[in-house]
């Protein structure tokens, strides 16, 4: 360590030469155009190709919010099975661990799919199409071999949704619960250039495949600024344990400087419209009684308590604190939250790789050097 001190000492530091406009994070730099979905961070909207999200979850379905997604077109009916899964799909998930986690299962079954179907390029719908159906088979399949139970073959009749539920728990699924599943996806089927769509359309740019842009996304997703917040709701619940606990619950917790999880955005300067819409889908949910009084009760104390802690910044409920209510209302065990969040953008994911591939340019931003000046290597002296 020393030693690296000192030649870091003797060292020329270039340091900031390159004045041109730097955002760490890439925060509030316009990285490309996209008529797919507007976040309005400060009024609190989100819309899909321009329809409002609380209409699409109203009165549309998964399948034709996909499709609106994918062609530009919103179709009168849709109707989207999950597909089969290919033996080499199976095989691999069988070789897996039953610990891994089921974000690596998910991305593991895309790259066999790709390895096998070799998408060309450029992308098509029937691509996006096909990994959109693949992925809650391959998340159900895995979640049963772990298990030590055999996989389910998918029903063509039932949708994404009640077909993920179907494929993982053995049964014909409860409608309600199914349409709740079906509206959470709507409201996860896409938000801009998050973190992972981002990675979609960088990988896509390079004109790589589209299985391979989904693998990434993937990836991007799994980190736990982007895809892991409502199973940490769901454990913020249980430690709370009752409304008589939550006042000094989320002192405590504020005090040690925590982060309240399912509250504040990087984008939303407002309440998140997505957690709007869910809740009013976990309202409707049988059996959420006394789980959903308790989750409402505690985001009204930690909003006050928010609203006093940061009064110069405007911290709302964001989507994941009510999709973990619907999650867990249909029985997800919290272990699959973040790679059934992976589900739902896969409409998304793939609608950008469609849009990036339409008018590609290679994305490859400049980076501020600020290493060693140059230099020659120890022994080799100049000798200009
Ligand atoms: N609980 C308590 N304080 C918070 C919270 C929170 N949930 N969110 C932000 N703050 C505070 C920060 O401590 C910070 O205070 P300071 O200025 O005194 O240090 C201030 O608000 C600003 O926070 P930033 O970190 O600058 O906000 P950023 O935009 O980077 O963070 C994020 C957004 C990561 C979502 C953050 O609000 C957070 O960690 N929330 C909890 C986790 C969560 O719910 N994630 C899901 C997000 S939705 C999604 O990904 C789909």
């Amino acid at each position: 360590m020393a030693r690296l001190i000192n030649a870091m000492a003797t060292e020329q530091i270039e340091h900031k030469t390159d004045q041109r406009a730097y955002s760490p994070g890439l925060e509030g730099v316009l990285a490309g155009e996209s008529s797919l979905g507007k976040v309005d961070g400060e009024r609190g909207r989100l819309t899909y190709r321009g329809y409002p999200i609380e209409e699409l979850v109203r009165a549309g379905t998964y399948a034709q919010v996909a499709e609106l997604l994918w062609t530009g077109v919103w179709p009168d009916s849709a109707h989207l099975p999950t597909a089969p899964l290919p033996d080499p799909v199976v095989a691999a998930l069988r070789a897996l661990p039953p610990t891994a986690p089921p974000m690596d299962a998910l991305r593991t079954a895309t790259s066999v799919w790709g390895a096998i179907n070799r998408p060309g390029w450029p992308p098509t719908v029937e691509q996006a199409r096909a990994l959109t159906a693949l992925a809650p088979s391959a998340l159900a399949a895995f979640a049963r071999i772990r298990q030590g139970k055999a996989p389910i073959d998918p029903d063509p009749e039932l949708e994404l949704a009640g077909g993920f539920l179907y494929q993982l728990f053995g049964a014909t699924p409860d409608p309600a619960a199914a349409r709740a599943l079906d509206a959470y996806f709507i409201t996860g089927a896409e938000h801009g250039f998050n973190a992972s769509t981002f990675t979609a359309r960088v990988i896509t740019s390079t004109q790589s495949d589209i299985a391979s842009a989904v693998c990434g996304a993937i990836g991007a997703m799994k980190g736990p600024l982007h895809g892991g917040a409502p199973s940490e709701v769901v454990n913020q619940l249980h430690q709370i344990g009752s409304v008589e606990h939550a006042e000094k619950w989320l002192d405590d917790a504020l005090d040690r400087g925590e982060r309240l999880m399912g509250f504040g955005h990087r984008v939303y300067r407002a309440y998140d419209p997505r957690a709007a819409a869910l809740r009013q889908v976990a309202e409707g949910m049988a059996g959420m009684a006394d789980w959903l009084s308790l989750a409402v009760a505690v985001e009204d104390m930690a909003l006050r308590k928010l609203a006093q802690r940061h009064p110069d910044r405007p911290l709302f409920t964001n989507v994941e604190y009510y999709a973990a209510a619907v999650l867990q209302g249909i029985g997800l065990p919290p272990d699959l939250f973040p790679a059934t969040f992976a589900l739902s953008r896969h409409a998304g994911w793939t609608a950008h790789v469609l849009e990036q591939a339409v008018a590609n340019r290679l994305i490859r931003p400049d980076v501020r050097y600020v290493g060693p000046a140059e230099r020659s290597l120890p022994g080799v002296g100049a000798t200009r």
